[in-house]
């Protein structure tokens, strides 16, 4: 069992560093998505303010810029070289980023440091995130606050699916990469069961705060007919209103230490 968990936290999360593939031009036509998940933030920071706020997983420092309006002090930590790169471009007008190269299961702050955490789409390359919410728990201090977002596989169009065929949803995570993908070195896709997350954020100590259903339009069909800006006042309603339901591709979760 230890050996397990010891190859795990071994393994390396790099596979942002292909130089084929540019995470910024992920982004093109997914301003729905960007302004959901903003919109989700803000609502959960609304009236607080912390010291220092570490964006675990942040990429090329896409959510940086709006967490510096709740942070004295922000860091993007990121395990991959060529993300942080992208980084140094996308944020030169907010030099008081700072940018780490770190992976989420070995965090380079001290324990208790950092009043808020984020970690957002990268549950969903975390099958087993039990190193990594132990981190997060470790680093955070006794009255700061993490969000940790979560591809869910309890989507209301997943639940429709399985409940016609008859079948129940995995607690498990689910991997969702295509057959040709399925192989060791290529980086894990999951989508994870909610209330797995919320038994492994409590293992962790962490206990949920607020829960939010993010991106609950998120649909070709809905975004070919539908301006954004309706898209985005239904989104606004529906992120609290379905949340309990765990309806939408996303949960966001408000967490605190235990
Ligand atoms: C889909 S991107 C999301 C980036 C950013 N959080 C955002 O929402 O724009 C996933 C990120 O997770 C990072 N990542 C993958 N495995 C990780 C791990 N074990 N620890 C920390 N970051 C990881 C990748 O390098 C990549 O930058």
């Amino acid at each position: 069992m230890k050996e397990k968990q010891a190859m795990r936290s071994k393994k390396r999360a790099d596979q942002y560093d292909d130089p084929k593939y540019n995470y910024l031009t992920y982004w093109n036509g997914r301003d729905y998505e960007n302004a959901a998940e903003e919109m989700a933030i803000k609502r959960l920071l609304e009236g607080k303010h912390f010291r220092r706020a570490v964006d675990v997983g942040g990429g090329y420092g896409r959510l940086c810029v709006l967490l510096e309006r709740y942070a004295d002090k922000v860091t993007l930590a990121e395990p991959s070289q060529q993300q942080l790169d992208i980084a140094k471009d996308f944020l030169k007008d907010h030099p008081a980023v700072a940018r780490k190269l770190m992976q989420a299961n070995d965090l380079k702050f001290g324990d208790g440091s950092i009043d808020l955490v984020t970690m957002i789409r990268v549950m969903h390359h975390l099958p087993n995130p039990e190193a990594e919410l132990a981190e997060i728990s470790r680093i955070l201090s006794d009255d700061g606050y993490a969000i940790i977002e979560v591809a869910n596989y309890l989507h209301a169009r997943n639940r429709l699916k399985y409940f016609l065929h008859g079948k129940k949803i995995p607690t498990e995570p689910v991997d969702i990469r295509s057959a040709a993908n399925r192989r060791a070195d290529e980086i894990a896709f999951v989508n994870h069961n909610p209330h797995t997350v919320i038994k492994q954020l409590a293992h962790a100590g962490l206990k949920v705060d607020r829960i939010l259903s993010v991106s609950n339009l998120r649909s070709p069909g809905v975004k070919k007919v539908l301006p954004k800006s309706v898209m985005l006042a239904i989104e606004g309603i529906l992120q609290p209103t379905l949340a309990s339901s765990f309806f939408g591709p996303s949960v966001f979760f408000l967490v605190k230490k235990v």
